[in-house]
């Protein structure tokens, strides 16, 4: 535990977000059915949930996402600014979170509530943080990327080990309400993973709206949105003339970052962590 992290029952979260407070909101908090989570592990993709379950749950208007911050639009459950935006909402309420399964509020299990859970190649999750790093300055330096990786299998990161994240989350108790995504496909396939996520959550999208919230979500177009690009958020705290927040949003960008031997070593453990879990890796390694 250090000066700008609090630990959150052995998870390390920042302090320039979270407090005591937000994180006994989330355990105390009133999950009702209608509710709908997007859940992540960070840098797999919570910024594009955030731009994406409005727009699926309204029929494709836009006027959230081009009005709202993404942190108000769609709240983190434990974060500071959640109690002042969800207790308000009419419902159906979109919430993001980055808590992994077992420290979800008490409410939550018997609900029936549903939970979109984005998993992205670890590998790239571990490259994007490492720059996340970099421009943030509520988050510790990362130290060489070697070091980095160091702290990054063996858990000392935020959120906690990415393994423990993916592994709680399959939990066949919710199965009947949970949706597995991945960054990867939501790259490859916006378009067909929209019109799962519309599916799943019993909404309708005509084909010109699934049109128009596929090419909002793009990349590049989401890079340009004051509202969802971060750069509402001063530069002493995200500096994006260090590397933008929406860095690259391209798959395998490890390639670029990890030599051989990271590679191997950062594979087999992963590997080993994950044996026994239903969890399959749908990318190529
Ligand atoms: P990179 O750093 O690899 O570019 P999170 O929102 O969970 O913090 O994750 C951030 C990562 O998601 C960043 O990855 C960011 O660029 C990527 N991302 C956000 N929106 C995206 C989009 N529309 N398409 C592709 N990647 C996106």
């Amino acid at each position: 535990e250090d000066g700008k992290y609090i630990l959150f029952k052995g998870l390390l979260v920042p302090k320039l977000s979270h407090s005591s407070e937000s994180l006994q909101y989330a355990a105390d908090f009133q999950v009702r059915d209608d509710d709908v989570f997007g859940v992540t592990y960070p840098k797999s993709g919570t910024t594009w949930m955030q731009e994406i379950l409005p727009l699926v749950l309204n029929g494709g208007d836009l006027t959230p996402v081009q009005t709202i911050p993404n942190w108000d639009r769609v709240p983190w459950l434990e974060e500071t600014r959640a109690a002042l935006i969800l207790d308000s909402q009419p419902p159906p309420r979109a919430i993001v979170s980055h808590l992994p399964y077992w420290l979800m509020p008490q409410s939550f299990y018997q609900s029936k509530a549903k939970v979109i859970y984005v998993t992205r190649n670890p590998k790239d999750i571990a490259v994007s943080s490492f720059h996340f790093h970099k421009m943030a300055s509520f988050l510790d330096d990362p130290g060489t990327f070697d070091e980095f990786l160091e702290n990054f299998l063996s858990g000392q990161v935020l959120f906690g080990k990415w393994t423990d994240h993916v592994k709680s989350w399959r939990n066949p108790d919710i199965e009947d309400r949970i949706l597995y995504v991945t960054y990867e496909e939501m790259v490859q396939d916006l378009k067909g993973v929209l019109s799962r996520f519309a599916q799943f959550l019993g909404q309708e999208l005509t084909p010109e709206a699934l049109e128009k919230v596929a090419n909002h979500c793009q990349f590049s177009n989401m890079k340009t949105n004051a509202m969802s690009n971060y750069s509402l958020v001063p530069q002493e705290i995200m500096d994006s003339s260090k590397t933008p927040f929406l860095r690259k949003g391209i798959v395998g960008d490890w390639r670029n970052h990890f030599s051989p031997e990271q590679e191997a070593r950062f594979s087999a453990i992963v590997r080993e962590e994950m044996k026994g879990s239903s969890f399959q890796f749908p990318w190529d390694e």
